[in-house]
């Protein structure tokens, strides 16, 4: 089952809430919520405001994207505001420790934990965390900015993550990919084992998103 993620970052920001059931409506359960510090990434969006405001409107499952250093501050903030799922990058901490200690943080306090990993890091980079990650996020472009063009390269990491977390045993863990996808390559990138889909441009500027949905699902299942 594939689950669409569309990300604010590309919506209408004066009408957030207007904008969340729209993509409610239009089939979606999950919305992405891009939180950039314009230190990790050359951008600035959100803090943990703007989600628990978004909580208190829409039923959508918060999918925290930290795009930040120093992730380990701000996991209680965000989880408190209501984030569901909170997803680190590996770049922003020293090691492999850390980024196993932000992992269990973001789980004591009741959000399932996601890391990602940039275009540059290979996806064997993940070994030391494939046991205890409940997702892991594949950046198919720098991260900092919504409306850029997929890397096709990165795609190639999507089967080796999943063979690495299944080795680990870990049987449950969700793979999602994030920027550039669009209804022409959603299904490409879902067959190599992707199960989230990060739509920003693709789903909110699209002039009917229920219909870019239906085709990348009609056309995963073909
Ligand atoms: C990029 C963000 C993405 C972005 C995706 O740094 O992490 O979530 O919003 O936008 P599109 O789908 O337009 O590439
Ligand atoms: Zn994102």
């Amino acid at each position: 089952m594939i689950e669409f993620a569309p990300s604010i970052l590309a919506s209408d920001m004066m009408n957030f809430q207007a904008e969340a059931r729209r993509m409610e409506q239009a089939g979606a359960r999950w919305l992405h919520i891009d939180i950039m510090d314009g230190h990790f990434v050359p951008n600035l969006t959100f803090g943990p405001d703007i989600v628990k405001g978004l909580a208190r409107v829409t039923p959508l499952t918060l999918d925290v994207h930290l795009m930040i250093e120093t992730p380990m501050r701000y996991v209680e903030a965000f989880v408190k505001a209501g984030a569901h799922w909170v997803t680190f990058h590996l770049e922003a901490v020293r090691d492999a420790q850390e980024a196993r200690e932000v992992i269990q943080k973001i789980k004591a306090c009741g959000a399932k934990a996601g890391i990602s990993i940039k275009p540059g890091t290979p996806a064997s980079a993940l070994e030391a965390v494939a046991d205890v990650v409940d997702m892991v996020l594949v950046m198919t472009v720098e991260p900092g900015f919504g409306g850029q063009k997929l890397i096709p390269s990165c795609v190639e990491k999507i089967p080796e993550i999943g063979a690495m977390l299944r080795q680990a045993g870990n049987m449950n863990a969700l793979i999602e990919v994030d920027g550039g996808v669009t209804q022409d390559n959603a299904a490409g990138i879902a067959r190599a084992g992707a199960s989230v889909l990060v739509m920003g441009t693709g789903l909110f500027k699209a002039a009917d998103p229920a219909a870019v949905m239906e085709s990348v699902r009609a056309q995963v299942e073909a």
